[in-house]
């Protein structure tokens, strides 16, 4: 919560960011502020890699965890906080068969379709959380998976996610997307997820200041330098793509210039790509979902901005961002 009652979370926050969150959310943006200053009810998913959703639900009860099924996806609940701490004790969390993570993180993983023998790629995966529900909805230890990650420390993390959650047949790599080895460098890929570094801002928490500290140095330079890796990652990753396969393309800001206009860009610079509708989706989420932002300081994006997905950050979740774009047959 803010420092002393007379202070509002504008008052707090840097200024070069409350103003660009202002004009993209236009009358959303005091409820979207008011998101950045309430904890996030707990959430997390069963991982029926390693055991059925049912039993899960059952041990959960008779351990005495309060939590409540979440429409989001079959495998979605919300805890409390003394939840969230019995959860973190369990034999279940310890041994994989649930992981605790924030509702809007699930959804870019949850989006899109999967079938068995798909080969996916996650080119943003550490520390885990989207490759190990990818490869939970691909089944057989998550084979035809493969998660990248460039950061060193981030793909040890991920590799132990993916071992924990029962991914045993996943390939994690370690390398740049931006220019990827020759083993995944072909247009063979059925879906593919760019879950993109981003400056974070829907991530923002009020009364935890390292989530918002580094927003008060140069936030538009630090946009602008995001935007730039956003769009040569969703452009490579563009490239490996198989007739009909799919693009996801998610961040946790609520930027317009790492979302909206990052898609417009590849769809401008990848002719045969269309855009594929996620608002279906929104119905989960309840009133903090909406279409992606038309427009934003002078510049109109197109017609696919209405079939991205935004959710505004609230007590039940983060701010985020997913579009999903199709390469043609
Ligand atoms: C938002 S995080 C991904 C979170 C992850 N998808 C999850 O759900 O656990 C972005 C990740 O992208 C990675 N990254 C940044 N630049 C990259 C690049 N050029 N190639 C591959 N990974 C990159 C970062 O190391 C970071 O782990």
């Amino acid at each position: 919560m803010p420092d002393s009652p007379a202070q509002t979370p504008a008052d707090i926050l840097p200024a070069a960011f409350v103003a660009a969150l202002r004009e993209a959310a236009g009358d959303r943006a005091e409820a979207a502020l008011a998101g950045c200053a309430t904890a996030k009810q707990p959430s997390f998913r069963a991982n029926t890699l390693k055991g059925k959703c049912g039993d899960l639900v059952r041990e959960l009860r008779e351990a005495g965890v309060p939590f409540t099924k979440h429409p989001l996806s079959d495998w979605s609940f919300t805890t409390t906080a003394e939840g969230e701490v019995l959860l973190k004790e369990s034999v279940a969390y310890k041994e994989g068969r649930l992981y605790s993570q924030g509702l809007a993180s699930q959804l870019p993983a949850l989006v899109g379709p999967l079938r068995e023998g798909d080969k996916v790629l996650d080119a943003c995966a550490a520390p885990g959380g989207k490759a190990a529900l990818l490869a939970m909805r691909l089944g057989e230890g998550g084979a035809g998976l493969t998660a990248c990650d460039r950061a060193p420390g981030r793909y040890g993390i991920l590799c132990h996610t993916l071992k924990l959650m029962g991914a045993a047949k996943a390939r994690p790599l370690l390398c740049d997307m931006r220019t990827p080895p020759p083993q995944i460098a072909d247009r063979s890929w059925d879906h593919i997820l760019v879950d993109a570094p981003c400056t974070g801002t829907g991530t923002v928490r009020v009364e935890v200041r390292r989530t918002w500290e580094h927003l008060g140095i140069d936030y538009e330079a630090y946009v602008e330098s995001r935007a730039r890796i956003q769009l040569s990652l969703i452009e490579r990753a563009a490239s490996l793509l198989a007739p009909g396969g799919t693009l996801v393309y998610s961040t946790c800001s609520m930027d317009p210039r790492e979302n909206e206009a990052v898609v417009e860009h590849l769809l401008h610079l990848r002719a045969p790509l269309e855009p594929v509708d996620l608002t279906s989706w929104s119905k989960r989420f309840g009133e903090a979902a909406a279409p992606g932002i038309a427009t934003f300081r002078g510049t109109t994006y197109g017609d696919f901005t209405k079939s991205c997905l935004r959710l505004w950050p609230t007590a039940a979740h983060e701010g985020f961002f997913v579009a999903m774009v199709r390469r043609r047959k």
